[in-house]
């Protein structure tokens, strides 16, 4: 068991490790992506649809092609995708993100979707079924993943669409940048030990708030979803701009609140609300550039990363401390976190 588990003591925490190496193979299939784009006609709208933690990576879809190729894209989840996807036509392309290719809602929206518009399923597993219904496929090169949390396929996702988008955009400069990547998640790996302690302070928080903007938000969202899932604390990921329209009112003292806050256009709004949940005796874990010293004054704790990573960029990197603090709640309070109680690695019914 051990040997399967590499050293590590839990499947999740080897396949946190792999993640700079689940990213960079599945970089390495760029020309695979270009095949694909290759083939589509012009689309004029796009549409994600996933569950999970591979909804999250279709939602920094959304600002990845609106912001790099310019077209429309709506992000759907995969139960609610009979009720809300009504204009589909063969000018829209549905993208389907599903590490197991497996997930019933997410077959049944692509059933459905293939009616009437182009699909691309974007799958980890080799075989699945979606890779088998879908028009187009590209896999993420994640390798198998045991623990049922996702992580290493979440940034491969991530990857994975940042390339599409790369490549339908047809920008150069982007393509050189995603090289530097791998290098900032092992940077972001440096962290672990201080994570560790932070874990051990905030083990017993009955709440957790998560706040991010921009591309920061989904992230937010991937961190509070991650905390529920292997420490059954309750955690609520949000949009910062939104506090003030109701999560302000349960910010009291030591309440914690992880604030996603790299460089870039929304540091400011963002280092806004963290001056305002401070105010009300939050305790703030934030994450950001290690040159920002007024975020590290504002912080009870902060995990700082070295890198100039721009916000674009920074889902990458900046989910692996949000997934390593998880993880050492979940130990710190007896919990198995690959094997959370009531959750499966493949959700198969309706
Ligand atoms: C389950 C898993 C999650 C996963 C979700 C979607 O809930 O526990 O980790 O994100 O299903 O799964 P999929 O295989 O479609 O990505």
């Amino acid at each position: 068991d051990m040997a399967e588990k590499g050293g590590y003591d839990h499947f999740m925490l080897k396949e946190i490790h792999e993640e700079p190496d689940a990213v960079k193979k599945t970089i390495m299939e760029v020309s695979d992506i270009k095949k694909v784009v290759e083939k589509f006609p012009k689309f004029n709208r796009i549409c994600f649809v996933a569950c999970g933690t591979s909804y999250h990576a279709s939602m920094i879809g959304k600002y990845l092609f609106e912001g790099i190729v310019g077209i429309p894209t709506d992000v759907i989840l995969a139960s609610e995708f009979e009720f809300s996807a009504g204009a589909l036509d063969e000018k829209t392309l549905v993208i389907f993100i599903s590490q197991s290719g497996e997930t019933a809602d997410t077959l049944k929206a692509l059933r459905t979707a293939n009616e009437k518009a182009e699909t691309l399923a974007i799958v980890n597993v080799l075989g699945s079924t979606a890779t088998r219904e879908a028009d187009h496929v590209l896999y993420t090169r994640a390798g198998p993943e045991i623990g049922v949390a996702a992580t290493k396929t979440y940034v491969s996702q991530l990857t994975c669409i940042y390339l599409l988008a790369i490549c339908m955009g047809q920008n150069e400069k982007l393509l050189e940048e995603i090289h530097k990547i791998p290098e900032y998640m092992k940077n972001a790996l440096e962290k672990e030990d201080q994570i560790k302690d932070i874990a051990k302070k905030y083990k017993d928080a009955k709440d957790f708030f998560f706040i991010g903007r921009g591309f920061s938000y989904p992230t937010a969202m991937e961190g509070a979803l991650k905390l529920k899932e292997i420490t059954y604390i309750h955690g609520e990921g949000y949009a910062a701009g939104e506090l003030k329209h109701g999560p302000l009112a349960l910010i009291e003292d030591n309440v914690p609140v992880v604030a996603v806050v790299p460089p870039g256009e929304s540091h400011d709004r963002t280092l806004g609300n963290v001056q305002e949940v401070k105010a009300r005796g939050a305790s703030v874990i934030a994450l950001g550039s290690c040159n920002d010293a007024v975020l590290r004054s504002e912080s009870n704790d902060i995990i700082e990363f070295e890198d100039e990573i721009r916000d674009l960029w920074s889902p990458l990197p900046y989910v692996v401390p949000l997934q390593l603090l998880s993880y050492y709640m979940s130990v710190e309070r007896g919990i198995d976190p690959d094997k959370p109680k009531n959750l499966a690695k493949c959700v198969t019914v309706e």
